[in-house]
């Protein structure tokens, strides 16, 4: 597996990924109303942290990639806001579902950690819902700590908050 910036040849998969995603309530295009080659750019801005919409930070979006298959996607988020400390973390991630239980996020959770890492980020916070039983296990196996279960709002699930060391 690699992580990879989307290209123009992505746009099929990625927007096929966008559809099967919805049903989990994960978006897996960050923007789908715009065109394919107006997402390229934004996130080419967005890596670098340019032009960035208000409570965003610098952030990779990175496709996984398996021998030419577009498995899912991560985001890589260079800091954290307050919003983030509470809830979001450092790492977005979603697999598609057809290609789920083959250990491919746990590996694109790693890929990611690299990548703070190398960007000199150390703890990393990742998150999750606290009934998404498959996120909490990727997590864990990754050397994720649980700091604590933060309350979200009444009758949503609650955010499991882990640290994980880098480097
Ligand atoms: C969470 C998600 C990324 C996991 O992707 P995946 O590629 O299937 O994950 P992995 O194969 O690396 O590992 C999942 C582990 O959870 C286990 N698992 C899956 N569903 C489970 C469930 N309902 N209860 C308990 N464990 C479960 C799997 O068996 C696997 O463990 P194993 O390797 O010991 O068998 C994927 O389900 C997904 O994209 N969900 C929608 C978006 C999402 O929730 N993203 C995470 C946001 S925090």
């Amino acid at each position: 597996m690699s992580l990879r910036v989307p290209g123009p040849g992505d746009e099929a998969a990625a927007r096929a990924a966008h559809a099967e995603l919805a049903p989990d309530g994960f978006r897996f295009l960050l923007t789908p109303e715009l065109t394919w080659a107006e997402q390229l750019d934004r996130l080419h801005l967005d890596s670098r942290g340019v032009d960035l919409r208000r409570g965003q930070v610098p952030a990779d979006f990175l496709i996984a990639d398996v021998a030419g298959d577009v498995v899912g996607r991560v985001s890589v988020r260079h800091t954290l806001t307050p919003l983030l400390l509470d809830l979001g973390g450092h790492v977005g991630y979603a697999v598609r579902p057809a290609y789920r239980g083959r250990g491919y996020a746990s590996q694109m959770l790693r890929l990611s950690l690299e990548r703070l890492a190398a960007l000199g980020v150390s703890p990393a916070l990742v998150t999750c819902d606290e009934d998404n039983a498959a996120s909490r296990k990727v997590i864990e196996r990754c050397g994720g700590r649980l700091q604590d279960v933060r309350a979200v709002a009444p009758g949503v699930p609650g955010k499991r908050r882990y640290w994980i060391e880098l480097g």
